[in-house]
């Protein structure tokens, strides 16, 4: 069993998870079962939205078999129809979880400033024709601001010369992100969204920066689990007891599974469970071969929770500012997972060869003091108009750095081209 309890603990101190669903309920997630992958008993749906998640999944699952983990998750977070992120804003306040940039514009300004002296380390060996900031998943646009704002005013030069792509899948996040980046969108070379890497331009002589914030943790996981018929997957068929209080529940594979074949040099020895993402480590490959073959102008800095890895399983779902079982509510609420830096890291360096260099990973306190954080959210609070406001600044920045905050469990990577001096911060 995966010691359920103990993870929901352990996430309490994460920025999308604040409160706890009761141990109870989080016990009875993950029952796995070995008996017949599909079921033709199947739990009556109701009309709304998330029945409307619940009923596709379930047709989905009687005409062809049980999802891996990945399929689900995939299908809860970007179905065009009924995907979490696909139809409503997620973020703050009054959506579901918080992230870094959202807590304090010191996270940003931060980044802003590794971004500049990387582009500096850049320019120091090789004449870019421009620069690009290129973000992976940028939620509402909050960092990208910030991080124009904090360009534009330290080297307007650089800001005038700079191109900015988003690779979103959401097309209303794509509206939100339009509106957050207002002016910013129209004062530099221009903004762009695409939707996958293949759509990306591959190196031309920019200066290349990659920006991967909580964007690697939400991409699709399969769990696998060693048996003594080698590795079995967790699967994810319908309901069948009439009691059960979740649409679906987690089974055992009889034996090895597609994944399981294709993906065997990913899993790694001496472990009995194992949750791995091809999809970021296939995107890990892929930025680190336009990082080697940039000619020494391409870069890369992840940040996001996770550790070295392996990770045993640790898919949860985030709803209403609460952790929930990942089963519970598919669609309406987010997904995601630890990230595995030891395969991320693998994954830039197998992209790249010897042309790319990995740095870290360092704890999001480190790479915040590093850039001047503290500084910052000082400077900011002697601006605040009220003593209430100055201590609102200073404790999002503490909520941001502190290590029994997020100021561990983050952790940051950053590959650069070998041709570069060692990047700020690592
Ligand atoms: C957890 S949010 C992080 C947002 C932002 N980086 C932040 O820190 O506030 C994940 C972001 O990745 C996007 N996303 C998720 N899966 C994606 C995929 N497969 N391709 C492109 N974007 C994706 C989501 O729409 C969202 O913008």
């Amino acid at each position: 069993m995966y010691g359920w309890k103990a993870l929901l603990r352990h996430h309490l101190s994460h920025g999308r998870s604040l409160r706890n669903l009761s141990d109870d309920k989080a016990s009875r997630l993950v029952g796995i079962d070995r008996s017949k992958l599909h079921s033709p008993h199947v739990k009556k749906t109701k009309a709304g939205a998330a029945e409307s998640m619940v009923a596709h999944l379930t047709q989905r699952i009687q005409y062809r078999n049980a999802l891996t983990v990945a399929d689900y998750m995939r299908e809860c977070l970007t179905n065009p129809h009924h995907g979490y992120y696909m139809k409503k804003e997620v973020f703050g306040r009054t959506g579901d979880f918080t992230t870094a940039p959202e807590i304090s514009q010191v996270f940003g300004e931060s980044l802003g400033i590794w971004i500049l002296k990387t582009f500096a380390a850049i320019t120091s060996v090789h004449k870019p024709k421009g620069f690009r900031i290129v973000e992976l998943g940028p939620g509402r646009g909050t960092l990208m601001r910030d991080i124009s704002r904090i360009i534009k005013s330290v080297t307007p030069t650089v800001f005038r010369n700079l191109e900015i792509q988003f690779m979103e899948v959401s097309p209303k996040l794509k509206e939100v992100q339009k509106a957050t980046m207002g002016a910013y969108a129209h004062e530099s070379l221009g903004l762009h969204w695409f939707e996958n890497l293949s759509q990306i331009p591959e190196p031309d002589g920019m200066a290349t920066i990659y920006i991967a914030q909580e964007f690697f943790d939400a991409l699709a996981v399969h769990q696998f689990q060693k048996t003594d018929k080698g590795w079995c997957e967790r699967m994810i068929d319908v309901q069948v007891d009439p009691n059960g209080e979740f649409p679906f529940r987690y089974v055992l594979s009889r034996g090895a599974t597609a994944a399981s074949t294709v993906y065997k040099a990913l899993l790694p020895a001496g472990v009995e469970e194992v949750e791995i993402s091809p999809d970021a480590y296939g995107i890990a490959q892929t930025l680190g071969s336009f990082i080697g073959a940039s000619d020494g102008l391409g870069a890369c800095l992840v940040v996001d929770y996770g550790k070295l890895g392996p990770i045993e399983a640790s898919l949860r779902a985030v709803k209403d500012h609460k952790i929930e079982p990942a089963l519970l509510s598919p669609g309406e609420a987010d997904l995601s997972v630890d990230v595995d830096f030891g395969l991320l890291s693998r994954g830039f360096r197998e992209g790249g060869g010897k042309h790319v260099d990995v740095h870290g990973p360092i704890s999001q306190r480190e790479l915040l003091h590093s850039l001047g954080g503290v500084e910052k959210a000082y400077m900011l609070a002697e601006s605040a108009e009220s003593e209430s406001q100055k201590a609102a600044v200073l404790k999002s920045y503490e909520r941001l750095s502190s290590p029994d905050q997020m100021g561990d469990i983050y952790k940051a990577i950053a590959v650069t081209h070998s041709d570069v001096p060692t990047p700020v911060a690592f």
